[in-house]
């Protein structure tokens, strides 16, 4: 199998393919654009949906021991300040006095000057400002007036809502530490720096999940979850070797945490954080409860005392997992002569598991593909049919989507009941009776990347 290409425009490769599939649009685009906004078209929408059903199924319903939540957008201000939000969730800021741009101080080495985009501020002397610190959290009003009572904030982390609920989840769920409370959904912050595609924006959607432990077991779980969470990516197709775990050093630490590691990328513009995993200790808990007067703990009935549990939480970015599906899926091989595009998605992430594709457009074949796309889709598979076009150029297209397997029914399915099955990444085809089509496109799901 070729290796994925590895030219340095993989990135403007990348995003050109998204727009013209419709994976991702610039937002706004027919007003010029918002810089680093971002609108996901039909197939992103779908690949997002699959990215969050994959972290939903390993990090809530087949599990026990995690419950699902969706808290609000806007909370409290009092979360934020409580949380060290207000104080502390800043970026250190310079501006350029010549050109009036904006950098991240402890960033400059990866910053492009935009009067010589081929340097770093650095390299171009710019004469920089002292740097100082700006706050990342969007500010906004609410109700009628805009005075600072009316203040509040776009959440910049899902975490807080989990907190905020940790005593209705406990009491209602009937639950007992250790478990878990898992949210998706959006999170904003006002970058400095935003860029690379939808790795870093200002709108952005977060999977976390906040696991509750007795204190004593907080070392065993956070090795457990790091290792389940480098582990659930492998299981989704991605590389070993563009993967790695980094433990921060003592300095990097929040001052919440005692450990704290990132599942890194190796993205064509360097090593990247793809999620984070960390120790947050009692802090949130602790915070919450001095601050809001309402004990935030668990009673033991076996000890018959209270503690406050400690937390380990995984952390990542939907956009940011999607798009690193994308990169290491992304592959360029010359066939007959042509070069063939192909995302070699894990089915569970592919945007379209299967193209059912009739020969003709005639002759009884449209209706026959129309109903087993009918039984696919019952079963949770998402079909594209297709009839126009050779079959050969059917095929290229929904490999350049990542579509695990096409289906073709032709004449002799008419007769005899078969179809042709083709896998994208081998593209061999067998002869399959259409009657075993789904429970053989499950089982090969299932069994994807074990080697079977
Ligand atoms: N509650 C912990 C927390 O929010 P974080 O490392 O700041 O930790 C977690 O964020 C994940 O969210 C990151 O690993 C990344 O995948 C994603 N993320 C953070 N900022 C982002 C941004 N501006 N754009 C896209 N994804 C982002």
């Amino acid at each position: 199998m070729p290796a994925p290409t590895a030219s340095a425009d993989l990135m403007a490769t990348l995003v050109s393919l998204c727009k013209r599939r419709g994976f991702v649009f610039q937002a706004s685009e027919i007003y010029g654009g918002m810089g680093n906004t971002y609108d996901y078209g039909p197939l992103g929408v779908e690949l997002k949906r699959r990215v969050k059903d994959a972290w939903w199924r390993a990090m809530v319903t087949t599990r026990a021991d995690v419950v699902g939540l969706d808290s609000a957008i806007l909370q409290h201000p009092k979360t934020w300040e409580t949380s060290g939000h207000v104080a502390g969730f800043t970026d250190p800021l310079v501006d350029c006095k010549t050109c009036k741009a904006r950098f991240r101080a402890d960033k400059l080495e990866e910053m492009q000057c935009p009067q010589k985009p081929s340097r770093t501020p650095l390299e171009n002397k710019c004469d920089l400002t002292a740097p100082r610190a700006f706050n990342l959290m969007f500010k906004t009003h609410v109700g009628a007036a805009e005075d600072s009572a009316s203040i509040a904030y776009l959440r910049p982390e899902t975490a807080q809502g989990i907190f905020l609920n940790f005593k209705n989840v406990l009491e209602s769920a009937r639950l007992k530490p250790p478990f878990g409370i898992a949210q998706i959904g959006k999170s904003f912050r006002n970058e400095i720096t935003p860029g690379n595609f939808v790795f870093r924006m200002r709108e952005f959607e977060q999977a976390e999940m906040e696991f509750f432990v007795p204190p004593a077991e907080n070392e065993q779980w956070y090795a457990y979850w790091r290792e389940r969470r480098l582990a659930w990516y492998l299981e989704h197709g991605i590389r070993r070797e563009k993967l790695r775990v980094r433990e921060h050093e003592k300095d990097e630490l929040a001052h919440y945490s005692t450990a704290t590691c990132d599942v890194e990328y190796e993205y064509p513009f360097g090593w990247g954080e793809l999620e984070g995993i960390a120790c947050r200790t009692d802090f949130d808990l602790k915070r919450h409860s001095e601050a809001s007067g309402v004990r935030l703990e668990y009673f033991d009935p076996e000890t018959k005392e209270h503690y406050t549990p400690f937390v380990i939480e995984p952390a990542g970015g939907i956009d940011r997992m999607a798009l690193t599906f994308l990169i290491d899926a992304y592959a360029e091989e010359v066939v007959e002569g042509e070069t063939r595009v192909v995302l070699r998605l894990h089915p569970r992430i592919a945007p379209i598991t299967v193209g059912v594709l009739p020969l003709v457009k005639k002759d009884g074949m449209p209706e026959k593909a129309h109903e087993l796309e009918a039984e696919l889709r019952e079963l949770g598979f998402t079909t594209f049919y297709d009839e126009k076009a050779a079959i050969g150029r059917r095929y290229r297209r929904l490999d350049e989507v990542g579509t695990p397997w096409c289906v073709t029914i032709d004449g002799d399915t008419l007769k005899d009941g078969t179809v042709t099955v083709r896998e994208r990444d081998s593209m061999q085809q067998q002869r399959v009776p259409m009657r075993e089509v789904a429970n053989r496109l499950l089982a090969a799901q299932r069994d994807w990347g074990k080697g079977g």
